[in-house]
């Protein structure tokens, strides 16, 4: 082999090293998510699945918006969205119910601590952002910053969408679940309010039944 040949032949070993590398990365931060839901989910047993179906339906949502999101970042900021419950008294991550103001304010620092926690992966940095403005209103009266319309970063617009839809087709809080006509009707009654009038519009037009199905499928393969 001449040199060009065996440039070449390293090159592509490096390549290979580097795609291994990376491949192991991406392994190690959806093991370190999946702890992390684990023990959230260990705390609230009512919450069990709900980052998946989150992550199930974002994915589907950026799918049919032919949104510009990478997958990848977007699946793990949907299963990331709630670890900031982590930080919040055992007794509030299991009802969700706030007994006075402080509670209303401690449940409402979530997506803050969130954040705050996962700041400490430096490959994370990029969708960050979405897990903080998950509970944002296109109407500007969410929070944590109150941003409006499409200052809402766009993961955190999809997120907040799947996010409200598998609350209510689940029931949680001591509410009970709902029918798929009921929970469709009931997000587009929030259209424009708070969530994106666009993306209420495509998430109402998927074929929410067969989704359904096959979100059902994903649930006994577990
Ligand atoms: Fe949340």
């Amino acid at each position: 082999m001449d040199d060009g040949g065996l440039y070449k032949k390293q090159l592509m070993e490096y390549a290979q090293d580097l795609a291994r590398a990376y491949s192991q990365l991406r392994r190690n931060q959806a093991e370190f998510l999946a702890a992390l839901v684990t023990l959230l989910e260990s705390k609230a047993p009512a919450l069990r699945g709900h980052a998946s179906r989150v992550a199930f339906w974002s994915l589907r949502l950026n799918e049919a918006l032919d949104s510009p999101l990478e997958p990848g970042m977007l699946q793990a900021a949907a299963l990331a969205h709630d670890v900031g419950k982590l930080g919040l008294p055992d007794r509030l991550i299991r009802s969700w119910v706030a007994e006075n103001e402080e509670d209303a304010a401690l449940l409402e620092m979530h997506p803050d601590m969130g954040a705050s926690l996962l700041t400490h992966v430096s490959a994370f940095q990029d969708w960050i952002p979405w897990v903080r403005h998950h509970h944002e209103r296109w109407d500007g009266l969410g929070f944590p910053d109150k941003l409006a319309g499409k200052e809402i970063p766009l993961g955190a617009r999809i997120i907040s969408v799947a996010n409200a839809f598998d609350y209510h087709m689940h029931g949680y809080a001591g509410e009970a679940a709902y029918t798929l006509a009921a929970t469709s009707g009931w997000l587009e009654s929030r259209s424009g309010k708070a969530h994106d009038p666009d993306i209420i519009a495509v998430f109402t037009s998927m074929p929410l039944e067969a989704l359904w199905a096959n979100r059902l499928w994903i649930e006994e393969e577990k």
